[in-house]
């Protein structure tokens, strides 16, 4: 599997741990406050980053460029920094929105990189088959 998708399941797996992990104690407390903190970590993190890794697992040329791994970073940067900024907003501290409006510009940088990955053309332009 290529490195980038690679490191895409090995971030989305984290995050289906912490937001399950959310879900649960939402659960088990009876507070449902941090509804949005779970729903995105599942969804931007789990599910989405791991269709991002199954696109470059389908993809290997694509993968092996540098705007993959520019785009992972600045997607994982962004979701890593907007869920637990969320969850903090949501369970008590309202002063972390700008943090969490700058982190979903970020997520959202990163989502549009991501569409330009899809829409460039599909042969690897980075490296020459190697001379064997
Ligand atoms: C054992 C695992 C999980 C538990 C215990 C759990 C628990 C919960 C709880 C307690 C709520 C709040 C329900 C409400 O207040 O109406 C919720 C909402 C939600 N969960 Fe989970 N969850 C789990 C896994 C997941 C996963 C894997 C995903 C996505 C892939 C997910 C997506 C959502 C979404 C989108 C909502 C919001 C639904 C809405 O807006 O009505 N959950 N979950
Ligand atoms: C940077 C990207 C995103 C931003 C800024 C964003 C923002 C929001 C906001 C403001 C809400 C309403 C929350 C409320 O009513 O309290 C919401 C709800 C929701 N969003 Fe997103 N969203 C993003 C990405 C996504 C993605 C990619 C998915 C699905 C793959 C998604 C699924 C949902 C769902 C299921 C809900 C309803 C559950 C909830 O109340 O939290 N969102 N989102």
């Amino acid at each position: 599997m290529p490195r980038v998708a690679q490191l895409y399941f090995r971030t989305a797996i984290i995050f289906l741990i912490v937001g399950i992990a959310m879900g649960l104690n939402m659960a088990i407390s009876q507070d449902h406050s941090a509804i949005g903190a779970h729903a995105h970590a599942n969804l931007l993190g789990w599910v989405t980053m791991a269709i991002f890794g199954g696109y470059h697992a389908l993809n290997p040329a694509k993968s092996e460029r540098r705007l993959a791994i520019i785009q992972y970073c600045i997607y994982t940067a962004g979701v890593t920094l907007m869920v637990p900024a969320l969850y903090l907003m949501l369970t008590g501290s309202p002063s972390m929105e700008p943090v969490v409006a700058v982190a979903s510009l970020i997520t959202f940088a990163g989502v549009l990189l991501f569409a330009v990955i899809i829409f460039s053309s599909g042969t690897s332009v980075t490296r020459p088959a190697a001379a064997h």
